[in-house]
């Protein structure tokens, strides 16, 4: 029985996929900040009588939870097939909001928990036959940057600088897990999956939620169908150390966003910013 660990599979394209790999017979340990959600996921997991589901309750904003998550997760899974990673809340609109260990709102959730788990779970997934870990966000969109001089963004602020400021550090997280572990046979995916119609608009505030709805019911595929190209990466997984794709297409690593120079750089900077 594969083991397969979804961050925000409570939700969205990770309960998609939480649903996919239980049908397959997976066991599925989804992580989310909800109980409720999490407890539906179970009641919709014995329906299917297939595989086996998990619900671990975190808050992935915090550092401290998503150290305590990893240590659980790999001494109850010497083994992990697969870590997928989906687990976000966007704050487009609103001030600067910072997690009790100081970070920006954004910077912690979608990316510092990713940076964690993903080198955190390294050595049980490299015990699978054929590792992978799946970065879901937005590879490949031309928009957002490194603030260098100021991670945290506690200069001139906004939301959407922030939540583009988290898509392009995990394009170098992906880069920089690539580089750092080269030999050890876990693919890294960077993957977009386009406009995908899931929960995201609940937490969004009023107007910007009514939009995204319309925009999501004109423009957005289904969970069911966003989840095809994912699934078929996910079990047959390129060789290659890290790659990016946007749905079945694969992306040159050529640009700015995949500098193996800023992804280590980033890495080194994360690395100390954690360990203070
Ligand atoms: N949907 C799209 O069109 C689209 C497009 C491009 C990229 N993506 C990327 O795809 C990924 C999944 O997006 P989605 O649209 O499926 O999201 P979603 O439906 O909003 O689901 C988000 C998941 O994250 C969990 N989560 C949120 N805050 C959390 C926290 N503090 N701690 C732990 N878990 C937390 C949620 O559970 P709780 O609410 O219980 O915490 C939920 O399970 C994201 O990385 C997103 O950037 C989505």
């Amino acid at each position: 029985m594969q083991t397969v660990i979804i961050t925000g599979g409570t939700d969205g394209l990770g309960k998609g996929l939480a649903l996919h790999y239980l049908r397959q017979g997976a066991h599925v340990v989804a992580l989310g900040s909800t109980a409720g959600k999490g407890e539906a996921l179970l009641t919709e997991a014995r329906a299917l009588a297939a595989g086996r589901a998990t619900f671990v309750r975190a808050d992935l904003t915090s550092l401290a939870a998503c150290r305590g998550v990893v240590e659980r997760l790999a001494a109850d899974h010497p083994v992990v097939d697969k870590l997928i990673l989906c687990a976000q809340r966007y704050r487009l609109l609103g001030g600067r909001a910072t997690t009790g260990e100081g970070f920006e709102h954004s910077f912690a959730l979608a990316y510092l928990s990713r940076f964690v788990l993903s080198h955190g779970l390294h050595d049980v997934l490299r015990a699978a036959r054929r590792p992978v870990v799946m970065n879901v966000g937005t590879p490949g969109v031309p928009l957002g940057r490194i603030h260098w001089d100021d991670l945290q963004l506690t200069r001139a602020y906004s939301g959407t600088k922030a939540t583009l400021q988290s898509f392009r550090a995990n394009d170098l997280l992906g880069v920089a897990f690539g580089v750092l572990h080269a030999a050890s046979g876990v693919s890294y995916v960077g993957y977009n999956p386009g406009v995908v119609s899931t929960g995201m608009p609940a937490s969004l505030p009023q107007p910007l939620r009514a939009g995204t709805r319309a925009l999501f019911t004109l423009f957005a595929a289904s969970v069911p169908k966003a989840t095809v190209p994912m699934t078929a990466l996910l079990d047959d997984p390129p060789a290659e150390p890290f790659t990016a794709h946007w749905g079945r297409r694969r992306l040159p690593l050529d640009g700015r966003a995949f500098d193996r120079d800023d992804a280590l750089r980033l890495h080194e900077l994360t690395q100390e910013l954690i360990s203070r």
